[in-house]
């Protein structure tokens, strides 16, 4: 298969382009660090690089012309950052993390959804902060909800495309992004672990790919929750 994935140089997208190069896909990996994706491409053989930032329209390069076209185009780049003092809301703060989980997504379908053949596959990696409101979560759960919506409004107007949406949900993954966070994270998975889940719930077919399973379901559950019930507990933890 030729597979894109951005946001490969740390994470779950690193994990995701290993594990695909590894099965003898074809790998493009894009990043804002030419070092890290140098590094990438050293250690594992069928792996091109794209270095640009997802966030400037103009810079998103061509696909490389030795690729033809994509099996599977997997939007995963992103960033966290919290609202601390909401009274004082932060607009650059809301406008970064917007711009790179949301916008970009935008710009990458713009430049290279055309790419993807008929019977491909699109994946979107949003969040399971998206199920529930979480405390400081205003730019990230925004951002992640929306995708979440747009993925599924994807799946309907690409199936005449012939081309397939998954929508991924994780839990807490150990990344540099949640390296970041001072509080809990319960049931945290590895990179690796989370770039299993995510290539056997592509293989399946899966429309969403939610894991882990426990987390999830207790996430789901709290979601169901009345909303005043909820906010009471939010309130309390926060
Ligand atoms: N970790 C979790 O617990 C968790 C849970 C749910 C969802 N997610 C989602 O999973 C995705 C990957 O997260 P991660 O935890 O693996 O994060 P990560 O290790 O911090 O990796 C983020 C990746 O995105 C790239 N990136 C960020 N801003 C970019 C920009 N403006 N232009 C180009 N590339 C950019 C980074 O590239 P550089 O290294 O060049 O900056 C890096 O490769 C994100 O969408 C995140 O929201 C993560």
């Amino acid at each position: 298969m030729n597979i894109m994935i951005t946001g490969a140089t740390s994470g779950i997208g690193q994990a995701l382009a290993l594990a695909y190069a590894k099965a003898g896909h074809n790998v493009i990996a894009c990043g804002r660090s030419q070092q890290k994706l140098d590094a990438l491409a050293e250690r594992q053989g069928n792996i091109l690089t794209l270095c640009f930032d997802l966030t400037q329209f103009d810079s998103y390069p061509p696909l490389p012309n030795s690729m033809g076209k994509l099996d599977l185009l997997i939007l995963n780049a992103g960033d966290c950052e919290y609202i601390d003092d909401a009274i004082n809301f932060d607009a650059k703060l809301f406008e970064r993390v917007i711009n790179i989980n949301l916008i970009s997504i935008g710009y990458a379908l713009d430049a290279w959804l055309k790419s993807v053949q008929c019977g491909g596959r699109l994946v979107l990696i949003s969040s399971s902060a998206q199920l529930l409101a979480l405390p400081r979560a205003e730019a990230y759960g925004a951002s992640k909800a929306a995708l979440s919506y747009l993925a599924q409004t994807l799946s309907i107007d690409l199936a005449k495309d012939g081309i397939e949406v998954s929508c991924v949900h994780p839990g807490f993954v150990d990344t540099p992004l949640t390296s970041r966070n001072t509080f809990a994270m319960p049931m945290i998975v590895s990179s690796e672990q989370a770039a299993q889940k995510i290539i056997q719930g592509i293989a399946k077919g899966k429309r969403d790919i939610s894991f882990p399973g426990v987390f999830i379901f207790l996430m789901k559950c709290l979601s169901w929750l009345p909303f005043s019930l909820w906010r009471r507990l939010a309130i309390r933890m926060n």
